[in-house]
């Protein structure tokens, strides 16, 4: 891992933290994941150009089961990891179905 992706996963680190707090609502939590997951062609420019799946449609029982791997650490992405971690059993089935009832463009 480079200075570059461990500046980066702080940052978005220190982001969540801050607009999760207390009592963030599943609505405000998915604001966030939008700004990865929701932008044309799926794809984010910062540190570097990359690719984001695609999480509208898919199985909600696949995106919740994503969800818990990135947070116990079996699936690795530093990114997520740092996200999943914020993210409480309940949120994850939340956003799950969220995701997996909406348009397959989000
Ligand atoms: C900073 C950008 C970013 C944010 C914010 C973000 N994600 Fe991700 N997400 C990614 C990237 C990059 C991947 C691909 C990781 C990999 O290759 O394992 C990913 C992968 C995933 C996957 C696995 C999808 C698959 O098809 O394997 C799920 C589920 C997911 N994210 C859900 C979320 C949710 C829910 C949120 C909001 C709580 C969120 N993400 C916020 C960047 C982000």
């Amino acid at each position: 891992m480079n200075l570059c992706r461990v500046v980066a996963v702080l940052a978005v680190f220190a982001l969540t933290q801050q607009a999760w707090g207390e009592g963030a609502s599943v609505a405000q939590k998915k604001q966030m994941c939008e700004g990865c997951h929701g932008i044309p062609d799926y794809r984010t420019a910062y540190p570097e150009v990359y690719t984001v799946p695609k999480l509208g449609g898919q199985g909600a029982a696949y995106l919740a089961k994503a969800l818990h791997d990135y947070k116990s650490g079996a699936r690795k992405h530093p990114t997520m990891i740092g996200i999943a971690a914020s993210l409480s059993d309940q949120d994850i089935e939340a956003l799950a179905g969220y995701y997996a009832g909406s348009e397959a463009k989000k």
